[in-house]
């Protein structure tokens, strides 16, 4: 049976990393959507909301469920037994950093296969941190994110939060 882990911060998780998803449960028995805990980055949403956010997006897709991972990526890799790492890729300028760290990460582990999947054309320009922003000044991102995360974007909104 073929497992694949796809890893991020999904603060919040968009429709271009929904896409991934579902192009990568088309590919693998099963697929787990891992948020990373230990993120330098500063996040808006808890790691418990945005795994109860993607939990609700991926309602439906067969093959599909959702966790969260601290430490390295391809040690939480390890202990679930994943064959492969998905990795969604946008544009060129994504293309660096992720070469760099599948070849990083396949000199930590040589056994796991890191599998870069492309985004539909229509999801190119889409990403967390763009959605955040304009949503913090109110502007309408329903477009871009799943249901789930557009109602708890509005909501945030409307509380004057965000930060
Ligand atoms: O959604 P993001 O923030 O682009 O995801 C980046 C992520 C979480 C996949 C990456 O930062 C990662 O794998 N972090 C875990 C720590 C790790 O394994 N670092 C070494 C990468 S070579």
């Amino acid at each position: 049976m073929s497992l694949a882990i796809y890893p991020g911060s999904f603060d919040p998780i968009t429709l271009g990393h929904m896409d991934v998803v579902q192009r990568a449960a088309a590919i693998f028995d099963r697929v787990t959507v891992a948020v990373l805990q230990n993120s330098s980055k500063s996040s808006l949403f808890t790691v418990e909301e945005r795994m109860e956010m993607i939990r609700e997006s991926v309602d439906g897709i067969d093959g599909v469920d959702v966790s969260s991972f601290n430490g390295l990526t391809v040690e939480y890799a390890r202990n679930v037994q994943a064959n492969a790492i998905v990795k969604g890729l946008r544009a060129v300028s994504d293309f660096e950093s992720e070469f760099q760290q599948a070849l990083f990460n396949r000199k930590l582990a040589p056994e796991i296969t890191t599998v870069f999947l492309m985004t539909s054309f229509a999801n190119v320009y889409l990403s967390s941190s763009l959605v955040k922003e304009v949503a913090r000044f109110g502007g309408d991102v329903s477009f871009a994110v799943p249901q789930p995360v557009a109602r708890r974007l509005k909501a945030l909104a409307l509380k004057g939060g965000g930060e």
